[in-house]
């Protein structure tokens, strides 16, 4: 089948790939000429794993190919993807005018009957917008073309990526149009294993789906701080209610572990986007107002808990920062943790020493070359002559350091775990301070 995809980004991409792995023949158009001119010489604008090698078989075989020229990318495919951007507005709200920008190119030059995809995360009633879009459009050329706005969205992790998208859970199709759902049905029947995988509903429904779907794992991820927050205080694990809660499977173990907060590209912009919607219809959606200020809050422990344990004088001092991606297995930093702190900490006059497995050079891209900057090659060469360590990220190489030199490399013993890694028993006696999230040991309990 002939498919078009707009957007090169991280969604795009990787949906592209992987319907050419099947044998489709896809055609992607970005306006940014760098990048399609990088990834027709093989260089993938992104870190995901397994990525490149089916990006470089699918360009050999013929099946995937970029392009900057719209109107060919119009004229190839049956059925167009809108993968692009959606930036938050200033007000929260998920930005259309990428989305909306593709559908009037669709609509300027196609010359046949299309299937628009919204591929790109938006908010519900976007589809109806984009329908509008290419309607007006077609009006002004007196076209009479038959067009159907199918809202497919996509739930992929960054750092599984494409097993995420070559093994489904689920394909939500949102559309009424019996000839759409058969054009879909066939699109992703290589994907649809061992069990029925397509589910169907409305448009409205669709698009909300995605919404619901992230904002549920933000709520699980925010109630857990929450509960880590009353761990601290009343002097209980959280690493231990956690196990007893996963192991009811109503619950399930994932999405639980309490941390410094979640990040990424979907979770802080999708429960931000779906509170501008609730407002939008007068709905005040307190349980996502308290799930995104939560997250806020924990976003500033890791500075709080070093700013408490140096007495309020970080000016002069030197941290290591173990983890400046948002999650491990990606280069992302978009909403991660480790700029919160890092940022606290510049304001605060400290100097910070960086090692990430992967983000060096984004974190390099996004704050440039400054003083109070410096990025390590290693993990060790970060914790030199530091005066205290924070871990950002759950890398595995951050999972089991050697203590007695981690010990010996920083000025004091100062360890404060975002992703709760080390036992707080272990690193007591070893003699440091440790601060963790909502492990009771880990703080001065005050009993009453
Ligand atoms: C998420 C969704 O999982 C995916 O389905 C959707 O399509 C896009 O958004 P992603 O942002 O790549 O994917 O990362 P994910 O692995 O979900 O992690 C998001 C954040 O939550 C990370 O910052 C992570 O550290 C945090 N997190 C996750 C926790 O703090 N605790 C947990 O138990 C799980």
């Amino acid at each position: 089948m002939k498919v078009t995809v707009f957007g090169i980004g991280y969604v795009g991409l990787v949906q592209a790939a992987i319907l050419a792995s099947v044998g489709h023949d896809v055609v992607c158009v970005d306006v940014d000429e760098e990048k399609v001119a990088n990834l027709k010489k093989g260089i993938i604008p992104i870190y995901e794993p397994g990525l490149t090698p089916i990006v470089e078989q699918t360009c050999k075989d013929g099946l995937l190919n970029f392009t900057t020229d719209a109107q060919a990318g119009v004229e190839h495919g049956e059925v167009q993807f809108i993968a692009v951007g959606t930036p938050p507005d200033e007000d929260g709200s998920a930005d259309l005018k990428y989305v909306l920008a593709v559908a009037k190119t669709i609509a300027t030059y196609m010359t046949s009957p299309k299937i628009v995809v919204d591929k790109s995360t938006v908010p519900v009633g976007t589809a109806d917008k984009v329908s509008v879009q290419i309607a007006d459009v077609l009006a002004s050329r007196s076209a009479e073309l038959e067009f159907d706005v199918v809202s497919n969205p996509e739930f992929l992790k960054e750092g599984a990526a494409v097993s995420d998208c070559s093994k489904p859970d689920r394909i939500v199709i949102g559309t009424d149009n019996e000839a759409s759902k058969a054009v879909m049905r066939e699109l992703y029947a290589p994907f649809n294993r061992n069990h029925e995988r397509m589910i169907f509903m409305d448009v409205r429904s669709a698009e909300l789906t995605k919404y619901a779907a992230n904002c549920m794992l933000a709520t699980k991820i925010s109630f857990m701080n929450e509960i880590a927050n009353l761990a601290e205080r009343l002097g209980a694990d959280i690493e231990s209610v956690r196990q007893g809660i996963g192991s009811d499977s109503r619950i399930g173990y994932q999405f639980i572990y309490a941390g410094c907060g979640y990040g990424g590209s979907c979770f802080p912009k999708d429960v931000q986007a779906l509170v501008k919607t609730a407002n939008d219809v007068d709905y005040k959606p307190s349980l996502l107002e308290a799930v995104e200020s939560i997250n806020y809050s924990q976003k500033q422990k890791l500075f709080s808990h070093l700013n408490t344990h140096f007495a309020q004088n970080l000016a002069g001092k030197r941290i290591a920062l173990w983890g400046l991606s948002f999650k491990p297995k990606t280069d992302d930093m978009r909403e991660a943790p480790a700029r919160e702190l890092m940022e606290a900490l510049w304001q605060a006059g400290a100097t910070v020493q960086a090692y990430d497995p992967k983000a060096m050079e984004e974190c390099q891209r996004i704050y440039g070359e400054r003083d109070d900057l410096i990025l390590c090659g290693t993990k060790e060469q970060a914790l030199k002559s530091a005066d205290a360590l924070v871990v950002c990220t759950e890398w595995p190489q951050f999972k089991a350091p050697d203590l007695a030199m981690l010990k010996s490399s920083l000025t004091h013993p100062v360890v404060v775990d975002g992703r709760n890694l080390y036992e707080p028993s272990m690193m007591k006696e070893k003699g440091f301070s440790y601060y963790a999230i909502g492990r009771g040991d880990s703080v001065k309990v005050a009993k009453k």
